[in-house]
Parts: C-alpha cells; sequence; structure tokens
C-alpha cells in the first residue's frame, strides 16, 4: 500500500487562530480537538499544526524556549496527547512543526551561551569576533531586520540571526548541538507524532570561513522592499553540511515506521537535492506557486522543471499559508470573481502530481483581511509597512459561524479582528452544494477515488495562455484537467474530447470536440489510455 504522504492532502492548522476554547482570544490545542471531526469530514490525510511549544511568541511561536513542552497558551502535554488520540480516532495523521535552525533568545541555553566566552553552552550559537573597526564580519543580512548579527556586550561578540535580533541561529557544526536536537525530536515521536514540518530546512549552517554573499540580480528600477533580497545567500544557509544532517534525521524517523519529513524549501533545486533517494526528506514543500504569478506558463515550468531534476522526489505545493497573501487575494488582482476563483484553484491543486497542503480557511474561499497597521502584530509587517503589510492578513481567526460572536471563534476579541468579509464565508453559511466549501469536499473525493489524481504522473499539452492543461495517468486512468486561468471564456478544439456533462465538477460546456471554459472555468474528463488527446 503506498505511503499515506505520497500524493496525501495535510490542512495546515494555525494554532492560535483555529479554535479558542477557553476564552482568552487564542486558540488552543482543546479548541483544535473540538474541530478534529470537521477537518477528518473534509477529507484530507492529516493535520500539520505550525508551532505550540513553549516561546515568547516574538515571531508567533516560530521562537521556541522549551522544545519539549507546550506553551501555556496553547494547553499542556496532556491536552496535545488528547488531540493526537482524538485525531487518530479519526484516521488524521498529526504533523508538527520543528523550528530546529534557531531558538528564541530566551531558551535557557542562549541565556547561558550569551553569559562569556567559557560556559558549557558557549560553542551552541554563532558567535563571532567583530572586524578591526568593530563592524559584523561580513554582509550577511536577516530577512526580518537590517544585518543578521548582533552585538552582545558580555562576551564582545556578534550572534547570527536569520530572522529577528530574538531568533539566535543554532551552531550546527557543534555535533552536540545536532544531537540535542535530534533527541528533541525523538521526544515528539515517542509522543506519537506522524511526521513533522521542518521549519526553513536548509538554514541549518552557515560558512565558516563567513564568507561574503554575493549580490542577487534584480531590477534596479524597481528593487526589492527588503534588502534581504539583493543578496544570494550562498553563504549564510544552504551548506552542504545541511543535507547531511536531514539524512541523520530521517535515520531517525525511519525507526519510527509510517512517519514523515517535509522541508521548507525555498526554491526547486534545493527541493531536487533534498528529496533524492529514500534517505533524505520524503516531501518538499514548494515556494514557487506561492508568489504573485497566477499563469499557466509559470505553473507548466514549475512542475515540469521539478520533475524533469527530480523524477523520483515528492514535491508538496500549496497556494496559500501562514506567511503569504492569501491566494484568493493574491490572484484575483487579475479581475477574477473571488468565489470562481476559489473554486478553480482548488481544482487546480488538487489535481497536481506531488503532496498537496492547505492553508485553513482557503477551504472556505477566504479572503485576506485588511488591516490597519494599529492592528498588527507581525513584526514583518511592523518593520515594512506599508510596502509589505507582513502576515497578519492570513492569519486571523477562522470563521465558524456568522451568527456568533466573532464568527464562533471566541467569546472574547480574538487576537487578531475578525471582519465582514472573512464573517460572510463562515462554515455553517457554507452549508449549500453550490458553495466552495462543498466543493472543496466534493474535490478532495475526487482525488483520492482517482488512482490518476493521487498518484499518477503529469503530461502537459501545449496548450496557449491562458489555458493550461495536462493529463493525470496511472495504470488504469487517464483524467485529463484544462483550466482557463484568466476572467474572459475561452472555447478550444481538443480532439479526442469525452463527454464531459456527467462529472459533477464541471464548470465547463462541451460541444463536439470544442470546450468552452467560462470565467476561470475548468474541467476533467477520462481520456483513453491508449489514444492522443491533442489540445491547442
Ligand atoms: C516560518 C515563518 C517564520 C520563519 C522563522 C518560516 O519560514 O514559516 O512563519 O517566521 O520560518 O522561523
Amino acid at each position: 500500500m503506498k505511503e499515506w504522504w505520497r500524493g496525501g492532502v495535510i490542512y495546515q492548522i494555525y494554532p492560535r487562530s483555529y479554535q479558542d476554547s477557553n476564552n482568552d482570544g487564542i486558540g488552543d490545542l482543546a479548541g483544535i480537538t473540538s474541530r478534529l471531526e470537521y477537518i477528518s469530514e473534509l477529507g484530507v490525510d492529516g493535520i500539520w499544526i505550525s508551532p505550540i511549544f513553549t516561546s515568547p511568541m516574538k515571531d508567533m511561536g516560530y521562537d521556541v524556549s522549551d522544545y519539549r513542552d507546550i506553551d501555556p497558551l496553547f494547553g499542556d502535554l496532556k491536552d496535545f496527547d488528547r488531540l493526537v488520540e482524538r485525531a487518530h480516532s479519526l484516521g488524521l495523521k498529526v504533523m508538527i512543526d520543528q523550528v530546529l535552525s534557531h531558538s528564541s533568545d530566551q531558551h535557557p541555553f542562549f541565556q547561558a551561551s550569551k553569559q562569556d566566552k567559557q560556559n558549557d553552552k558557549a560553542d551552541w550559537y554563532v558567535w563571532v569576533d567583530p572586524l578591526p573597526n568593530g563592524a559584523p564580519p561580513n554582509n550577511w543580512l536577516s530577512i526580518f531586520e537590517g544585518v543578521a548579527w548582533e552585538w552582545e556586550s558580555r562576551r564582545k561578540q556578534y550572534y547570527q540571526h536569520n530572522f529577528l535580533v530574538s531568533q539566535p541561529d543554532f551552531n550546527f557544526h557543534n555535533p552536540e548541538v545536532r544531537e540535542w536536537l535530534k533527541e528533541n525530536v525523538k521526544f515528539w515521536l515517542d509522543r506519537g507524532v506522524d511526521g513533522f514540518r521542518l521549519d526553513t530546512v536548509n538554514y541549518y549552517f552557515h560558512d565558516p570561513q563567513l564568507r561574503d554573499n554575493p549580490p542577487r540580480i534584480y531590477d534596479k528600477d524597481n528593487p526589492p522592499v527588503n534588502p534581504y533580497y539583493m543578496q544570494d545567500h550562498v553563504y549564510s544557509i544552504s551548506q552542504p553540511e545541511n543535507v547531511d544532517f536531514v539524512e541523520e534525521l530521517r535515520e531517525l524517523l525511519d525507526q519510527y515506521g509510517k512517519t514523515a519529513m517535509i522541508g521548507e524549501i525555498s526554491n526547486l533545486d534545493l527541493m531536487a537535492e533534498y528529496t533524492a533517494g529514500d534517505n533524505r526528506l520524503h516531501l518538499a514543500y514548494s515556494f514557487e506557486l506561492l508568489g504573485p504569478v497566477f499563469s499557466a506558463s509559470h505553473i507548466r515550468k514549475t512542475i515540469e522543471h521539478f520533475f524533469n531534476i527530480a523524477p523520483q522526489g515528492i514535491p508538496c505545493w500549496s497556494f496559500s499559508n501562514h506567511d503569504v497573501i492569501r491566494h484568493v487575494s493574491r490572484w484575483a488582482a487579475h479581475g477574477s470573481s473571488p468565489e470562481a476563483l476559489a473554486k478553480q484553484t482548488a481544482a487546480l491543486l488538487l489535481s497536481l502530481e506531488g503532496s498537496i497542503c492547505l492553508f485553513q480557511g482557503e477551504e472556505l474561499g477566504q479572503l485576506e483581511t485588511e488591516m490597519e497597521f494599529s492592528e498588527l502584530t507581525d513584526p514583518l509587517g511592523i518593520r515594512f509597512w506599508p510596502e509589505n503589510k507582513g502576515r497578519d492578513g492570513c492569519r486571523t481567526p477562522m470563521s465558524w459561524d456568522s451568527s456568533l460572536e466573532n464568527a464562533g471563534f471566541s467569546e472574547v476579541d480574538p487576537w487578531l479582528p475578525v471582519k465582514n468579509p472573512q464573517l460572510e464565508r463562515a462554515v455553517e453559511q457554507q452549508k449549500n452544494k453550490d458553495s466552495v466549501l462543498s466543493f472543496y469536499r466534493e474535490m478532495l473525493k475526487f482525488r483520492k477515488n482517482s488512482s490518476a489524481l493521487s498518484e499518477g504522473r503529469t503530461v502537459f499539452y501545449d496548450s496557449d495562455e491562458p489555458v493550461l492543461s495536462f493529463s493525470r495517468q496511472s495504470d488504469d486512468q487517464n483524467v485529463v484537467c484544462v483550466f482557463n486561468l484568466s476572467k474572459e471564456e475561452v472555447s478550444l478544439p481538443i480532439e479526442g474530447l469525452k463527454d464531459i456533462n456527467n462529472h459533477p465538477l464541471l464548470e465547463a460546456k462541451a460541444d463536439g470536440e470544442v470546450l468552452s471554459l467560462g470565467p476561470n472555468g475548468f474541467c476533467f474528463f477520462f481520456g483513453d489510455l491508449d489514444k492522443d488527446i491533442v489540445i491547442q
């Protein structure tokens, strides 16, 4: 039987915003547990829960101060065990985030490390002497705030932070650090989790020679909002040793049977390298479809390129997550109706080869929440406002029922507001069969029941923009998938077009061998396995 994660669909939960069970305005583990039935009825294979560990929450939990405990905001270890047990009883796998590249500056080990150069944690973080002129040792930048180096007056040295000043990077060149991190991972495996999403998986090691990163080529008339993107990070991250540590993690996971790791990686070549063979990552989480571009050529190029360089690798695609503008808002800029776009993108994402991550609320066609500066909590948005409004807009609470206070998320004011456009798309209000939510359920069922969609290979047709067309082929099935990515109607001749009218997921009309697709329309049909289909 194929492993659950191969071609599986994973539902990402942002715990602060899923369900508040104790009315403190912040979601928690007991809240998630109370909603697991809803998630299982969607038809996904598992959940990935963003960080729930003890943390000062400077980066909303991606700054861990105790790797083996639950932050009191979310509950405790007993709540976690109950969640895992309930999920398993519903047939859902449970994956949790592991933020290994850096800790919080409040972690006891960093607190010890920064005291002097002699303590037993002195070499656990990346400490370097200043240049003779007092400046940091090189040009490395942080993603969240200016240079990647922060001065510590006790040691009279700088420490490295790829993210916030309060997220010091571990020194992975120290074997004790690596062993200890693996022990932490083991702690959760022993508690029964089915796998991990590895945060910033290529950020573990740095170049010990501390060489300067070279400049990246960018449009000088339109420079990036964040200077981080003016550099090619060839020395600060993605070092060759990094993949060896991934192999060590894999060895550990393999002792636990049916577990899996999804690594967050920022480019296709690294995705291929990190999933090569069967001793590295099970799945590589891609950024390629999380950006502003929504075109047939971009999607085709991304997928074809990945499978060309990694024929056996397994990508994990997603259109939305807790770090980017929700895709319906991001891509509706092309003038499409949010409703049509939400259904079409569900159909598209769930027909891609590889595994899939859905982000909570996308099954409702949820839009990005428009935030005021005064409402922001995300350091990235606060730093780069107004050009980059940060990540709060995609992290606002889940809408359960628009007739209830705060859409049923909490009885008190939540940590981020629930505004009207989000309220209108609540779960309870989407009971009708034409809703986006019903469509996601249908589409998930369609994928699960189709050998081609869940495990078939992809063959693209040479259709022109705005049409994206490909077939997914398994040994016994050929599903042809055609999408009109624009808001204008298109018609196209298809040799071998089969009757599409009996398919429940139809947003299209067939007249002989001519297919018409309305604004953001799409269709699937079953092709003959031994007869060519021609789409132009
Ligand atoms: C997470 C972000 C986080 C960063 C630092 C990521 O890629 O997805 O939410 O801010 O890592 O841990």
